[in-house]
């Protein structure tokens, strides 16, 4: 049987760890190209060599580091179909006071203006060759049900949201689709941060505990979000804000 993806090509930014290693793994199970993008060399190349994905070291506040994922995608397969933007950034959890510029700076830079910049950098491209591109961000739950907390943080991914809405209006008549996954917490490499100390079983408990589920999301969660918004099956799917969640938003 062929894989819901087969002959599909993918870009998963922040694809070194976490849900962005588990959207690529599953893009790779289920057929399709998959290029990591990420800042870390070290766990971008193992996560590609390990699933047969290509790898870049990017960073996705850069527009050289976006031209060149585009160059490599259409060098290795004649060209992309589905950009993931999944690459995060977050400052420890903290009183919103306390937040210095630079923690500010980072949330809306590797959050927000990383959208902007696959956007401006993509868009071009799939217009250009009259392709159905599909988008697909990592936002949160955090953009979404306001608690103290995380102010900035959490506004970057309404930010990222919004975005998200408002080009899927703008370029559904060219059939390029744009939706958002919205986790709760789950347990990756940025978990202490959400926390404000370290990830163990213990300081989890609080914030999974307000999970009607009782658990928190796992990247294989995020991962079958994903692929289904990525498929032909969502062709007619846009602009969603895809609460994967466990019934915490409701
Ligand atoms: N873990 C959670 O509880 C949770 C909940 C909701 C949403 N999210 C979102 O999920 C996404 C994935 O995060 P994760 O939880 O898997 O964390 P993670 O730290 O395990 O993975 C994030 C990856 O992004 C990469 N990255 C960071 N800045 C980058 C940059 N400027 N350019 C390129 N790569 C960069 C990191 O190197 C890392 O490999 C993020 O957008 C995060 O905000 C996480
Ligand atoms: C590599 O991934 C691990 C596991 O997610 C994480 O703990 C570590 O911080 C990452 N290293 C870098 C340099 O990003
Ligand atoms: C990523 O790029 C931004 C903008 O050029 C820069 O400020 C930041 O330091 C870079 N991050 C890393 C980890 O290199
Ligand atoms: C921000 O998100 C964090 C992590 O999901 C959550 O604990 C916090 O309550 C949220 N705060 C606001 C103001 O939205
Ligand atoms: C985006 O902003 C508009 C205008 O304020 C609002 O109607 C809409 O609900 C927002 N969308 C999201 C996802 O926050």
């Amino acid at each position: 049987m062929p894989g819901r993806l087969e002959g599909k090509t993918a870009i998963v930014t922040g694809g070194g760890s976490g849900f962005g290693a588990g959207i690529a793994k599953k893009f790779r199970q289920e057929g399709a190209n998959v290029l990591i993008c990420d800042l870390s060399t070290e766990n971008g190349t193992k996560v590609a060599s390990s699933l047969g994905a290509e790898f870049i070291t990017a960073n996705v506040t850069k527009r050289s580091d976006w031209e060149a994922a585009l160059k490599k995608c259409i060098d290795t397969w004649g060209g992309l179909d589905i950009v993931i933007n999944n690459a995060g950034a977050c400052y420890p959890n903290k009183p919103t006071e306390q937040v210095t510029d630079d923690e500010f700076d980072l949330c809306y830079n590797v959050n927000v203006k990383s959208v902007y910049l696959s956007s401006s950098v993509l868009l071009p491209y799939f217009l250009e060759n009259n392709r159905p591109g599909c988008f697909v961000q990592i936002a949160s739950t955090a953009g979404i049900r306001p608690r103290p907390g995380l102010t900035w943080y959490n506004s970057s991914k309404a930010a990222c949201s919004n975005a998200t809405k408002t080009m899927a209006v703008e370029y559904a008549p060219k059939k390029i689709r744009f939706n958002a996954v919205c986790p709760v917490v789950g347990s990756t490499g940025m978990t202490h941060l959400f926390l404000g100390k370290p990830n163990t079983e213990e300081n989890m408990k609080a914030f999974t505990a307000v999970v009607p589920m009782g658990r928190g999301t796992t990247p294989a969660d995020v991962a079958n979000a994903c692929c289904y918004l990525a498929s032909d099956e969502a062709e007619f799917i846009t602009g969603v804000n895809l609460e994967v969640d466990g019934g915490r938003c409701v």
